[in-house]
Formats: structure tokens, C-alpha cells, sequence
């Protein structure tokens, strides 16, 4: 099997879509056209385990004509974009991804991009690093039991030189698993690139959070109470989306200058205990678990939409939902209304999964160029640094952030000031004052 798609004539509309998603991603097209040529990744093998979208089919393209391997496994089981992993299939990308996969499948697809015995690991959310890592570590869990079924005995710590993480809480486990002493190869965190978090995490996930509120429910923004729960680069960006939208925006933190911050930015800001009391919309963008739970959606107004933008679906319980709910049914496409006994209505969007890409497409391409470029380049490095990095997270270097930034000002047409030499000399120099 090299591939498990959900329908391969829905080819046709993925690629046009992958066409859409290179016009708009310049800077990794430009990696792209460099490495086309000098081919630097020949011979590496990697398996990827990231959301299926438009953009991502950008990235495997450019690898594989860098000259790698690519064998690609969703990172959730709902964000899938089923034509596009059927216009990758049909080029011969081993792909195995397709929308509303259960857990099981998804345990089992993380195995199969495993098989080709990767060099590099390229995750997002960390789910595949974490499953090399417990079958390293010989750990329990039925996620190894389905992997070792489908994987036999590979030893995959000899064959990977490093991996990369694209999302912060990915990076949160990384550093979980390092602080343990237990990571067995390097990982470059993407998203510790200026380049990447900055644009990627607060207007791509700012913009496309609401897109999926808005297709999913077709609400109107305006006038409403937006709760955004964490005001991190992600709640930031939904934060001031939704202001952008006209809503009355209510942030709840639970660190205090992140709380300081939305405060002197102009939001509301207060515990979830309250905001549950006056939110129409919520969005969490924590990356922690139970943020919304069955005490604040008792006394939550008839109609609230509760919706995450978070990595996992753990940050609404949904458990919870489920007891106090007397009767559920899906309203709409993406939408499930529970009852309470009370006859009060509660909304959940696309199972509380991300919402951005389960309901809507993903961040736009623009954003995704830069990151996506991060991803490209992380691998080089570590190709060309190969057995020269102890285990660890690293970053990228800051000259590569740079000059992901310089090629992404290029192509906007944007000039920038110079620094002349004195100014040079100024800035670094303690002797200049008065
Ligand atoms: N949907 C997407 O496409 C997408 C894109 C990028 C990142 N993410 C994910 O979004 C999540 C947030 O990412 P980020 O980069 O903003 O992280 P971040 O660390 O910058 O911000 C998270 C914030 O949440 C706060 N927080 C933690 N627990 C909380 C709680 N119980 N209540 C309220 N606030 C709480 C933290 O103090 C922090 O300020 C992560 O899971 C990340 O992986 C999703």
C-alpha cells in the first residue's frame, strides 16, 4: 500500500487547489527553484506527520524535488483536505490521510509514514515524534501496540538524524521529553522562528479561527461576545480578528502579564467563570486541556458556540457536555447542539477540534509560505549538520529567520531602510551618550 485516500477522483479539484496555494507562496517556491537544481536532498527519507491542506501538498512537493522521500500522515483527524491528498496520491506521494479518520486509523496512518525508515521526522503536534520515542522506550499504550503490529522490529533511532516541530505544543512536549533526558534526536522547533509564530500563529490562526466560526455557523459576528481563552500568539491574533469583526471581545488568562497585556490592549478581561456568563462565541487557544468544563457551560447562554483553535480537542471537555446534555444532534455540517435539561441549546463546532481547519481551510497560503519555508530550511540544517547535533530542541538559526523575512519583503515589493555604518557603529557602542 503507498497510499490511503479518501477518494482519488477528487484529484482534479486538489491539484487546482495545490496550483492556488504555489501562487500565493512565493518565498518556499523560490527555496524551491534553488533546490530543484543542486537536488541536496537525495537519498533522505521523510516521514511527515502534518495537516493535509493545500500548502502542505507545497511543502512535499518542494522536498521531493529537493530530491526526498515523502511519506505523509495527517496530524489530525479532521483536518484532512481530502482532494488534496488525493491530488498527492495520484503524483505518487506515499499519503495517508483522509477527513474523519477515527483515533484507530489515525494511530495506524502515523505507522504507515513510519515505514519507509525515515532520516528526518516532521511533525506537528508531535504525535509522531512522541510514537518514535515510546517505541524507543518500549512503552505501552495502544498507539505503540498498532504501530509495532504494522512496524515489526525497525530501529528508528539509528536511521533519524532529527526531526522537526511545527506548533507550540508540539515544542511544550519536546521540551517535556527533554527535560526527562529522553529525547534520542535533535528537533529544530519550527515555531520558535520569528517568521513562523509571529505571522503563522497570530494572523493565520487569528484570521482562519473565524473563518471556521463564520462557515460553520454563519453567524454574525458583529455585536457579539467573542471569549477568547489564552492570549498567546494565537489568541491574539482570534482576539483582534474578532474585535476587526465588530464583536465585544472578553479574553481569559492565566498568566498575569499575558492578562496585562489584553487588558492595555483594549479587551475585557476576566475569568472564565464569567465570561462563561456572557460569552455568544467562545474560542479556546490555550494549548491546555479543560479550559471550558461543565461548570461554566451550566451557566453559559441559550445558542453559545463553543469552538478551539488549540492542537488538540481537550481544551472544551467535552465529556462533560455529553453528562449534562439530555439530547445532542448535528445542526449543520460542522455543527453538534447539545440540550440541556433545561431546554438552554449549547453549540460545538467540528467536535472541538481545530476549528480553523476542520470548518474552514487553514491558515491563507501567505502565512503558511514563511512557515513552510522554516520546515524546508530546518531540514537542510540538519542534513547538513547530520551527527553534528546531540539530541535537543533547537532552533533555527536567526540568520535563516532573516532572510525568510528579506525573501518574503522581495516578493511583497517592500523596500526597507539600511543601517548605515555610523549608525552601526552607534548602536554598538557603550561609549556615545550625552
Ligand atoms: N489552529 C491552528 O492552526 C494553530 C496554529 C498555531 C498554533 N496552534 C495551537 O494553539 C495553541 C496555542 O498556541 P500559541 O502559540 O498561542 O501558544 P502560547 O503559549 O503563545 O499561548 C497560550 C496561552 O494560553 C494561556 N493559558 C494556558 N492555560 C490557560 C487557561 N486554562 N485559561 C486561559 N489561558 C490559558 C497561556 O498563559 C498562554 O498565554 C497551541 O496548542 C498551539 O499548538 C494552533
Amino acid at each position: 500500500m503507498t497510499f490511503k485516500v479518501r477518494d482519488l477522483g477528487l484529484a482534479p479539484e486538489g491539484r487546482l487547489k495545490i496550483e492556488w496555494a504555489e501562487a500565493h507562496m512565493p518565498v518556499l517556491q523560490k527555496i524551491r527553484e534553488r533546490l530543484v537544481k543542486s537536488r541536496p536532498l537525495e537519498g533522505i527519507r521523510i516521514s511527515a506527520c502534518l495537516h493535509v491542506t493545500k500548502e502542505t501538498a507545497v511543502l512535499v512537493r518542494t522536498l521531493i524535488d529537493a530530491g526526498a522521500k515523502v511519506s505523509l500522515a495527517a496530524s489530525n483527524p479532521l483536518s484532512t483536505q481530502d482532494d488534496v491528498a488525493a491530488a498527492l496520491a495520484e503524483e505518487g506521494v506515499e499519503v495517508y490521510a483522509w477527513k474523519g479518520m477515527n483515533v484507530r486509523d489515525y494511530y495506524e496512518t502515523l505507522a504507515y509514514a513510519l515505514k519507509s525508515e525515515p532520516s528526518i521526522t516532521m511533525d506537528d503536534g508531535g504525535d509522531l515524534t512522541a510514537l518514535v520515542h515510546k517505541l524507543h522506550y518500549k512503552e505501552s499504550g495502544e498507539d505503540v501496540q498498532i504501530a509495532k503490529n504494522i512496524l515489526g522490529e525497525i530501529k528508528l533511532k539509528d536511521v533519524i538524524i532529527g526531526g522537526t516541530e511545527e506548533t507550540t505544543t508540539g515544542v511544550l512536549r519536546l521540551k517535556a521529553l527533554s527535560a526527562e533526558n529522553k529525547l534520542i534526536y535533535p528537533v529544530i522547533a519550527v515555531n520558535e522562528s520569528q517568521t513562523k509564530y509571529l505571522f503563522d500563529n497570530r494572523y493565520g490562526t487569528g484570521q482562519s479561527s473565524l473563518d471556521g466560526v463564520i462557515r460553520a455557523t454563519n453567524l454574525l459576528v458583529a455585536g457579539k461576545t467573542v471569549v477568547v481563552a489564552g492570549y498567546g500568539w494565537v489568541g491574539k491574533g482570534i482576539a483582534m480578528r474578532a474585535r476587526g469583526l465588530g464583536a465585544r471581545v472578553v479574553v481569559v488568562e492565566t498568566d498575569p502579564i499575558k492578562a496585562l497585556e489584553a487588558y492595555y490592549d483594549g479587551f475585557y478581561v476576566t475569568s472564565m467563570d464569567e465570561a462563561s456568563t456572557i460569552g455568544d462565541i467562545f474560542i479556546t487557544a490555550t494549548g491546555n486541556v479543560d479550559v471550558i468544563r461543565g461548570e461554566h457551560m451550566k451557566k453559559m447562554k441559550d445558542c453559545a458556540v463553543l469552538s478551539n483553535a488549540g492542537h488538540f480537542n481537550v481544551e472544551i471537555n467535552i465529556q462533560d457536555l455529553e453528562q449534562l446534555a439530555v439530547a445532542s444532534r448535528r445542526i449543520r455540517p460542522e455543527v453538534d447542539e447539545y440540550k440541556l435539561p433545561d431546554g438552554r441549546r449549547i453549540y460545538l463546532i467540528s467536535a472541538g477540534r481545530l476549528v480553523n481547519l476542520a470548518a474552514a481551510e487553514g491558515h491563507p497560503s501567505e502565512v503558511m509560505d514563511m512557515s513552510f519555508s522554516n520546515q524546508v530550511l530546518a531540514v537542510l540544517y540538519l542534513v547538513k549538520h547530520k551527527g553534528k547535533m546531540p539530541p535537543g530542541v533547537y532552533k533555527l538559526p536567526r540568520k535563516i529567520d532573516y532572510r525568510i523575512a528579506e525573501l518574503k519583503l522581495k516578493a511583497l515589493n517592500i523596500r526597507i531602510e539600511k543601517l548605515t555604518e555610523k549608525q552601526r557603529k552607534y548602536l554598538q557602542s557603550w561609549r556615545l551618550g550625552t
